[in-house]
């Protein structure tokens, strides 16, 4: 196979239009302008791996090769981002955990069931973090809890399951927190795994957040984290991944974002929550209703 060490293709701007479109109808994930050399760079080891001559040729391969699908999959692994951490963005799981669970704990008495989401999961810390805030709120013992954690990358998934974290996932993370969810892994010093109790109440699944049909097979959930994620997608594509959202939230469900995202100017059909400690946003209830509605 050619090695194009010395004479890696350049990306045409009609190359670079395409490839980009192609990508983002796929997953929403917007590649900028100024991003041109970013993409090519990042690339390059794909056209490596299949032989593919130039960014043409690549872009034929993802429109029309039998094997198109794996290397999409590829290509968006190559473009995503996918940084995370546990217990991110404390004051908001503080808001969470103080005012939410009390008001869900109300809404949902008579089920005693709770569902929630961490869509866009990455590598799962997340999902075990909400998991974690859960196990420590006595109120909801004995409920029948779950917590569902879906990305787009498979790779990042695989690691969200065997759930074993090294010091950057952990540097948000207390010794007190440290010592009580997770557990040392004898054959990696520098690294922890989740407690078994906490990765029991979590599942993971593969899910494009722009995927109306696949949407349909997520239950109905209490509330939806979706935070760091729509920062890459342009308002079309945000505009649809709320829809979809929206419709898979209970009436009076909760939707939380990262502190850098808002819903301004989407039109989206969600109310905005004033809580105490940050700003979430809420499906609208159903007239009439005031919980525990069937799913
Ligand atoms: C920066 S991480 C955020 C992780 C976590 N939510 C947090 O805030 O720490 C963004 C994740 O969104 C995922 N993602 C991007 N586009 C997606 C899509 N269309 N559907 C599902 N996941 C997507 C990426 O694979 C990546 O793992």
């Amino acid at each position: 196979m050619a090695r194009f060490d010395d004479s890696r293709p350049e990306m045409t701007a009609e190359e670079f239009r395409l490839l980009r479109d192609h990508v983002y109808s796929h997953c929403g994930i917007l590649v900028h302008e100024d991003m041109k050399f970013v993409m090519e760079r990042r690339l390059w080891p794909r056209l490596e791996a299949l032989g593919a001559l130039d960014f043409s040729a690549y872009h034929r391969y993802l429109r029309y090769d039998a094997n198109r699908h794996v290397e999409l999959e590829a290509a968006v692994e190559s473009l995503t981002t996918h940084e995370t951490y546990f217990f991110r963005e404390p004051s908001q799981l503080k808001a969470f955990r103080e005012e939410l669970f009390p008001l869900l704990e109300k809404r949902n008495a008579r089920t005693r069931r709770l569902r929630l989401w961490s869509a866009g999961c990455s590598s799962g810390e997340e999902a075990y973090t909400l998991a974690m805030l859960l196990k420590d709120e006595r109120r909801f013992d004995d409920w029948d809890v779950e917590v569902y954690g879906t990305d787009i990358s498979r790779r990042v998934l695989t690691m969200a399951r065997r759930a074993e974290y090294g010091p950057s996932a952990l540097r948000a993370t207390s010794a007190d927190l440290l010592e009580r969810f997770f557990v040392p892994v004898p054959a990696a010093p520098t690294k922890v795994r989740v407690r078994d109790d906490v990765r029991a109440m979590v599942s993971f699944g593969h899910h494009n957040l722009l995927d109306e049909t696949g949407s349909q097979l997520v239950a109905k959930m209490d509330a939806v984290f979706c935070r760091n994620v729509m920062i890459y997608f342009d308002q079309s594509a945000r505009r649809k991944v709320l829809r979809i959202l929206r419709d898979r939230l209970v009436p009076g469900g909760y939707l939380l974002l990262g502190h850098s995202e808002n819903l301004l100017n989407l039109g989206a059909d969600f109310e905005l929550v004033h809580l105490r400690g940050d700003l979430v946003y809420r499906r609208p209830e159903l007239p009439g209703l005031t919980g525990g509605e069937p799913r």
